[in-house]
């Protein structure tokens, strides 16, 4: 495939040259450009990813992320029904817990604050599809993503299981898709399997394949409330140095049964994604992170750049490289920027 492109490419710059090939040709007036455009964006493309609070009537900003708060679930519903008024067919749903322990326990709980989102969002909204996050950083005093061992070390396999459990309530509160992002060996598997087992073979698993440990999950972690009390992820996410690595992590992923493989961090990762678009025939989610969306939106309130266009420049670059999907907190934004 990119062979022949190849080979078109070096023949048509071999066949024909200036001055009787002219690139402005077609760049001259807005109808011409919209006709050879090759990368389109839709609201369609786009995850909404927010932050769920117990309580009522709370939303706090976050900070880091102008835009974007922390909301109780009447707020939640609100946020979704506006996301998906603009055409955005998903919302990612993250759960911050009154309270954390070193077991992460709230993540499973029947009544905890996903599980109750997630049921009042298909009961308001059935249509809009609902995706959950998978870990238990937001719910452990620690912020690890799995069991933390005394030395320090994050126990893998002794995660596998609370994390097909935290995936089994989210389905049984009707979550669509069950999203693991702990970075556990074999989490897609035991997803699949707890799932399968628990009589919800139908909810899909979109799998953070390829994530990276990165500095731009940073205004996330103020979000979540979610930094590792010591240590860091390294042990567990990847090193963003590692192409061949990635693509191992999205094969893997893929063999474990996921519906949909994730590339995590978007900007910095483009290559991987378009890798993996070349590699893989499943769909593909690029997650453009906080700190992606952070350092736009800081360039954009001093004045430095054109917030929208840069938006909506980032977002079509991640379509380019192969995304069908994109996580982003742009969604509404870039929704409505589209629309005109
Ligand atoms: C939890 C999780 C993180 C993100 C998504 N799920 C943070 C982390 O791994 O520390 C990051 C999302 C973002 O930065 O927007 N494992
Ligand atoms: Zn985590």
């Amino acid at each position: 495939m990119t062979e022949a492109l190849d080979r078109q490419a070096t023949q048509a710059a071999t066949a024909a040259r200036f001055p009787s090939v002219r690139g402005r040709r077609l760049r001259r007036t807005q109808a011409l450009r919209d006709m050879v455009r090759e990368t389109t964006l839709s609201p369609k493309d786009f995850i909404y990813p927010l932050f769920v609070v117990p309580g009522r009537g709370v939303r706090v900003p976050i900070d880091p992320m102008p835009g974007q708060a922390q909301l109780s679930i009447d707020h939640v519903l609100e946020e979704a029904a506006e996301a998906h008024g603009l055409g955005i067919p998903a919302v990612l749903l993250f759960g911050i817990p009154s309270h954390k322990d070193a077991a992460g326990a709230g993540a499973y709980d029947a009544g905890g604050v996903i599980q109750e989102a997630v049921a009042a969002l298909k009961s308001q909204l059935p249509e809009l599809a609902v995706v959950t996050d998978v870990c238990l950083c937001e719910y452990t005093d620690h912020g690890h993503c799995g069991v933390l061992l005394d030395d320090g070390t994050v126990d893998n396999d002794a995660t596998l299981p609370l994390l097909a459990k935290i995936a089994v309530s989210h389905a049984a509160a009707g979550a669509d898709i069950v999203a693991p992002s702990a970075m556990m060996d074999g989490q897609v598997a035991a997803l699949r399997g707890g799932l399968d087992a628990a009589g919800f073979a139908d909810t899909a698993i979109m799998a953070y394949a390829s994530k990276v440990a990165s500095a731009f999950y940073g205004p996330f972690r103020v979000a979540a409330g979610s930094s590792p009390r010591s240590g860091d992820r390294r042990s567990y996410q990847m090193d963003g140095a590692n192409g061949r690595e990635a693509v191992r992590e999205l094969a893997q992923d893929a063999a474990e049964g996921a519906d949909i493989l994730m590339v995590k961090p978007a900007l910095a990762y483009l290559d991987v994604l378009k890798e993996a678009r070349e590699r893989f025939g499943l769909p593909l989610a690029a997650y453009n992170t906080s700190g992606e969306y952070a350092m736009l939106k800081a360039a954009a309130a001093n004045g430095w750049l054109d917030g929208d266009a840069a938006m909506l420049e980032v977002l079509t670059s991640i379509k380019r490289a192969g995304a069908d999907l994109i996580i982003t907190y742009f969604a509404k934004e870039a929704a409505r920027a589209l629309r005109g």
